[in-house]
């Protein structure tokens, strides 16, 4: 970050304050409030936090207006066709593409943890069969802080190192058991002679009473949907996980407070809801009609899938995704998918109509990942999890940024308070 020369001026009555302006990598430049509390006694008001940045980070840049995706400098497109998930976690957390060499020792290392201490197995057995997998998965990676003291000081680096490890590791191994409790199967352990996306579809869909074998092309699709959701700037998850991790919770907490507030519809919660809602509309007849509620301000229904906070022009993250649901559908032979169908025109009447086009609203990630997990044997109830262990590498980088920030200081947000102003207690026979 380097300061600028220019600074902006704050006049309130009748004194000047100067607020200096940063001037980032990229992206517009911000204005330092930090002294303006102390010199002006005013605070800023900023809900949902449009207009705020809470931190500095190298870690990945998004151009909402571009539609542009950048990890450590390098395009989401690229990572996504030419890279590949372990590949992309090396560079999210250490800044550089890994050598062949580092690469190689990273691979070995998050795989020799991919086992949970058996231990957690019993305490998986605690959650009612019928539990979301995303309740399961906040209540055991919380857990991992009870099953893993050794890795729970975020003063030792190498503490901090070996959590992450263990978190990149058995994410997808909890998400696969959470999975199969769901479904009454029995736990599948992880095997190491496997790819990260490939062990993962062993575990979620092999049982011991017959051979399994990964289809190479569905792993690869499995891969590229880790790789698009493995960061994405200072969300709502993300936040909430650098605001755990301020006030020195350990890792685990943080990653499980991140795991639940992706869990909301709003966040990663939409690729469920979107699936669900196609599902609802059932046949392209019926599109103008959710167009119509969509619409409607007195109806509280939203287009799953459309829109986002950051992305005003398209999200480059839906455009791969897109390509990847029509090879792995054509793969599985089900092209004419009813779904796509419904998706595929909803996507052209809502791009063509006013309402969408004025509010910039176009389809997100969440909007095809839903198809090409339906399509790969996921119940929709999978899709969240798969989103929160493809993120939790990003969550990690961001917790680890923050950990050794010289700057770092406890979250802690001030307020416009409109209640009640001083009054007297009074006593419950007088009230
Ligand atoms: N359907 C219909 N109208 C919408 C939608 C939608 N999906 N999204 C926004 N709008 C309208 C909204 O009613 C408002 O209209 P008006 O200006 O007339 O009041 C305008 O567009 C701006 O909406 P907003 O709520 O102020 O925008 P936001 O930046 O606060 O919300 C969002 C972003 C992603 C929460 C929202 O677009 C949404 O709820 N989308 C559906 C849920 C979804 O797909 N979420 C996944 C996001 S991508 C993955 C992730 O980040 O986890």
């Amino acid at each position: 970050m380097a300061d600028s020369k220019r600074s902006a001026k704050v006049v309130l009555d009748g004194k000047e304050f100067d607020l200096p302006v940063m001037s980032p990598t990229a992206g517009p430049d911000v204005l330092d409030i930090r002294k303006l509390y102390g010199q002006a006694d005013v605070f800023t008001y900023d809900p949902g936090f449009t207009s705020t940045a809470s931190c500095e980070s190298t870690i990945t840049f998004i151009d909402g207006d571009k539609g542009e995706l950048l990890y450590r400098g390098y395009p989401i497109d690229q990572l996504a066709e030419k890279s590949n998930y372990l590949e992309v976690c090396y560079l999210l957390l250490y800044g550089e593409l890994p050598t062949a060499e580092q690469l190689s020792k990273f691979t070995t290392t998050v795989t020799r943890h991919t086992m949970v201490h058996e231990q957690m197995h019993n305490f998986f057995r605690g959650f009612r069969r019928d539990a979301h997998p995303m309740a399961t998965m906040v209540g055991v990676v919380g857990a991992m802080s009870a099953f893993y003291h050794d890795s729970t000081d975020i003063n030792d680096p190498w503490q901090r190192e070996v959590a992450s490890f263990r978190l990149i590791a058995k994410l997808p191994t909890i998400a696969a058991m959470a999975y199969k409790y769901s479904i009454g199967q029995p736990f599948v352990y992880p095997r190491n002679d496997l790819s990260y996306a490939e062990n993962f579809l062993h575990m979620c869909f092999s049982v011991p009473a017959e051979a399994y074998k990964v289809e190479p092309a569905l792993a690869k699709a499995m891969d590229r949907i880790f790789t698009l959701h493995a960061d994405h700037e200072q969300n709502a998850s993300t936040s909430t996980v650098r605001l755990a991790g301020s006030s020195g919770a350990n890792p685990f907490a943080c990653i499980a407070a991140g795991i639940a507030c992706l869990w909301g519809p709003a966040h990663g919660g939409a690729n469920q809801a979107c699936l669900e809602m196609l599902n609802e509309i059932g046949t392209v007849d019926r599109i103008p009609e959710m167009i119509a509620r969509a619409k409607d301000k007195n109806d509280p229904f939203r287009l799953m899938g459309f829109g986002h906070r950051v992305y005003k022009n398209f999200d480059p993250r839906a455009k791969v995704m897109k390509e990847s649901a029509d090879e792995v559908l054509g793969l599985l032979g089900v092209q004419d998918n009813p779904i796509l169908q419904v998706a595929k025109e909803l996507e052209k009447i809502a791009l063509e109509d006013p309402y969408f086009v004025e509010r910039k609203l176009y389809p997100n990630v969440d909007f095809y990942s839903g198809i090409i997990l339906e399509a790969m044997g996921f119940p929709t109830s999978m899709f969240t999890p798969i989103f929160a262990m493809s993120r939790t590498v990003g969550w990690i980088a961001q917790w680890k940024e923050m950990i050794s920030d010289p700057q770092l200081k406890i979250g802690r947000p001030r307020q416009l308070y409109v209640g009640a102003p001083r009054r007297d207690y009074t006593d419950v026979a007088a009230r």
